[in-house]
């Protein structure tokens, strides 16, 4: 079963980080054998069967044994035992979807109070084999966090990907529902061993055609395919499709035929998919329609929703990814202020799902002030793993590390120790629900993500959303084992390689606290843009750079955007003396010749950053090129090419930003650093090349 080790597309990554290789320490190899000799589970359920089928394939691979799976063990001993048990009689701990694995009896028992505990305590067996753990006298016991652990796809009808990098889209929706592509459960499998337990498969800038009964039977044959994995199936609604779609005069929440086209709608849905999740929405955002155009609220919008779905348990998931054409507003501020005010006013099954800083996605961005300042309904937080702003598919950027740097964050809205992550688990205001969701980065490619690495973003994200006490460190040490080696200098190097990649990439692309949330691909460097139908789609908006220097000005002498946090996270943000440098351009308006705590000017400081950036990927060149012995050739080479366009992107960058810059600050390039080749003129042709059609 684990026949595709062989063969050379699957090399570059296919399997993920479920890559079933033969143990090569044959004294490791015998250990577990000897604790695998069957796998007994009583009941047929389809989830304990997923359960039990990964352990066999996976121990197949692992042991290159095959391994019985038995229905009733007897007095046998020395085998794995899956076992629901939803009294949980060996103790409280359990959750619903937690799981035990102890070795009791003479046997590996894994159990949980349902299916889906159970199969991922299967999972966490495997990768405890997969990264060379003892398992003998195991005692394990684990809980997800959190209760929604998602993935939202941007996918469209016509196959695109909203900001993907990694092909088209997984969802062939021109051969659903009839072909079902042996793809899909590969996708349900990946998620389940990281305990992903939702995707909401469509764009959020949805197509009123996913409420036809056409899509609706496409997705529902998807659902068939990740039901067996603990998975449900969401869907983004398109706000407006009573008008469009049902011909109705309205899409007004408040309209009773409006109310009742959705009821109809909810109805067919649970037909075809009777465990289906719910909807995600993004309205009156970015031109989207929503409740707004009817003189309503985001809450009369999400609660209209929330009632079509009542009878059936969903849930409303609504995006608080908003903000207005205000050109004198600041864009920092505006989701706080629409839906800080409507606190209390949401029904019980809508969550608002909060991007993790208050603009979008930045390489560093501040936590968004949404975290804390609604006790009476519950935040979700929206991860983005494709890396719209972090450099695509050709730059090594981990991720665990800027997830981390939000979740532990402290919000101080009830005293020292409220972190966003207990914002977003639910503790800290008893949330009766909880969800963390990332955008994912996966395509069509045949290694998922395009970038190898960037397969530890998905991986990471999942390993958080269950747990965020974790650290960014011991997932990549765990990714890479079960990814790439256990070769253990080569595993040294690439965790310590993946830890630095973020800041490293903030230094040569927005470093300092400055953003570039800037209308367009995202990708080309255009600090100078200064023209767009909005303001806040402009570059000069957020950087803000003039005569005199550059930041924007958030305190109470600029927009006091700071004043939607508590006062002890003010008072680190407040003082551009004491403001921690990386965040200092977010909050401040920093003179050019102003001497920083480093000894140097603003100037140099920024310069240095850029340079210093921009080498670094010089340095990630050199450390891969060393672990070349331990990785397979085709991954290896794979990175290394990717690398070797990092590196004259990153540079790109850095000429950009330092010509354009250097054009308005009139600052020389300070030694050691050398000006760069190009003039501020080529480097502008160079992006407007780029931009062509
Ligand atoms: C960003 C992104 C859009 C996306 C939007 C959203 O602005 O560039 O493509 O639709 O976020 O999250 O809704």
């Amino acid at each position: 079963m684990n026949g595709f080790a062989e063969d050379p597309a699957y090399a570059d990554g296919y399997r993920l980080w479920l890559n079933y290789d033969l143990i090569s320490d044959a004294v490791k190899r015998q250990a577990y054998a000897n604790a695998a000799q069957f796998i007994a589970v009583k009941t047929d359920s389809p989830i304990l069967k997923s359960a039990a089928d990964e352990l066999q394939m996976g121990l197949q691979g692992l042991l290159g044994k095959s391994v019985p799976v038995i229905g009733s063990i007897g007095s046998r001993t020395g085998g794995i035992v899956l076992s629901v048990n939803p009294a949980d009689v060996a103790g409280q701990s359990l959750n619903k979807e937690g799981y035990r694995i102890e070795s009791k009896g003479g046997n590996l028992i894994i159990s949980g109070k349902s299916d889906a505990g159970v199969l991922y305590g299967a999972f966490a067996l495997l990768r405890q084999i997969q990264t060379l753990q003892s398992i003998q006298g195991i005692s394990l016991v684990s809980n997800p966090k959190v209760q929604f652990r998602m993935l939202n796809h941007w996918d469209n009808v016509d196959g695109s990907i909203e900001r993907g990098y990694a092909g088209s889209s997984l969802w062939k929706w021109y051969e659903l529902p009839e072909r079902i592509d042996p793809r899909y459960r590969d996708y349900a499998r990946a998620n389940a061993s990281i305990g992903i337990n939702g995707t909401v498969v469509n764009n959020v800038n949805a197509s009123a055609r996913f409420m036809t009964s056409e899509y609706i039977e496409k997705v529902a044959a998807l659902a068939n395919v990740f039901r067996p994995y603990g998975i449900r199936l969401y869907l983004s609604v398109y706000f407006a499709a009573p008008k469009t779609l049902g011909g109705l005069k309205t899409s007004d929440p408040l309209d009773p035929q409006v109310r009742q086209w959705w009821a109809d709608k909810v109805k067919d849905i649970y037909k075809a998919i009777p465990d289906f999740g719910g909807f995600l929405v993004k309205a009156n955002s970015e031109g989207e329609p929503g409740p707004q155009d009817y003189g309503r609220t985001h809450a009369d919008g999400a609660n209209m929703l929330a009632e079509a779905l009542k009878p059936y348990d969903g849930v409303v998931i609504w995006r608080a990814f908003v903000y207005k054409a205000d050109p004198k507003a600041d864009r920092f501020k505006a989701a706080y202020e629409e839906f800080v005010p409507l606190d209390g006013q949401f029904d019980k099954k809508v969550i608002v799902q909060v991007k993790n800083g208050p603009i979008d996605f930045q390489p560093r961005e501040p936590f968004s002030p949404l975290f804390g300042n609604m006790p009476k309904t519950p935040l979700g937080m929206e991860f983005q793993l494709t890396q719209e702003y972090l450099g695509f598919a050709t730059h090594l950027v981990y991720e665990a590390p800027l997830f981390k740097e939000c979740l532990e964050t402290d919000t101080y809205v009830k005293g020292k120790g409220s972190t966003v992550a207990k914002v977003v688990d639910g503790s800290l205001h008893g949330y009766s629900m909880s969800l963390m969701a990332g955008v994912a980065n996966t395509g069509s490619n045949l290694n998922w993500t395009g970038h190898p690495i960037a397969q530890a973003n998905w991986y990471a994200f999942g390993r958080l959303a269950w747990d965020h006490t974790v650290s960014s460190e011991a997932i990549a040490r765990e990714w890479v084992a079960m990814t790439l080696t256990h070769e253990p200098q080569a595993t040294k190097r690439i965790v310590n390689l993946m830890g630095k990649s973020r800041d490293i990439y903030v230094n040569y692309n927005t470093p300092m606290g400055l953003s570039r949330p800037w209308t367009g691909v995202h990708f080309a460097p255009e600090p100078w843009q200064a023209r767009s139908p909005r303001p806040d789609w402009t570059a000069v908006y957020y950087h803000r750079a003039d005569s005199m220097g550059i930041g924007f000005d958030r305190t109470a002498t600029g927009s006091k955007a700071l004043e939607q946090y508590r006062p002890e996270v003010q008072q680190q943000w407040n003082n551009p003396e004491t403001c921690p440098i990386s965040y200092l351009l977010w909050f401040h308006h920093v003179p050019w010749t102003k001497k920083l705590s480093t000894g140097r000017t603003l100037w140099d400081e920024l310069c240095t950053h850029f340079y210093t950036g921009a080498d670094s990927v010089r340095w990630m060149q050199q450390e891969w090129a060393q672990v070349k012995p331990a990785i397979n050739p085709e991954t290896y080479a794979n990175v290394a090419a990717r690398l070797v366009t990092q590196q004259k992107e990153a540079i790109w960058w850095r000429d950009a930003w330092v010509l354009y810059l250097q054009s308005i600050s009139k600052q020389p390039i300070p030694p050691p650093f050398k000006q760069p080749a190009r003039t501020l003129d080529e480097v502008k042709q160079s992006v407007n090349v780029y931009l062509l059609r």
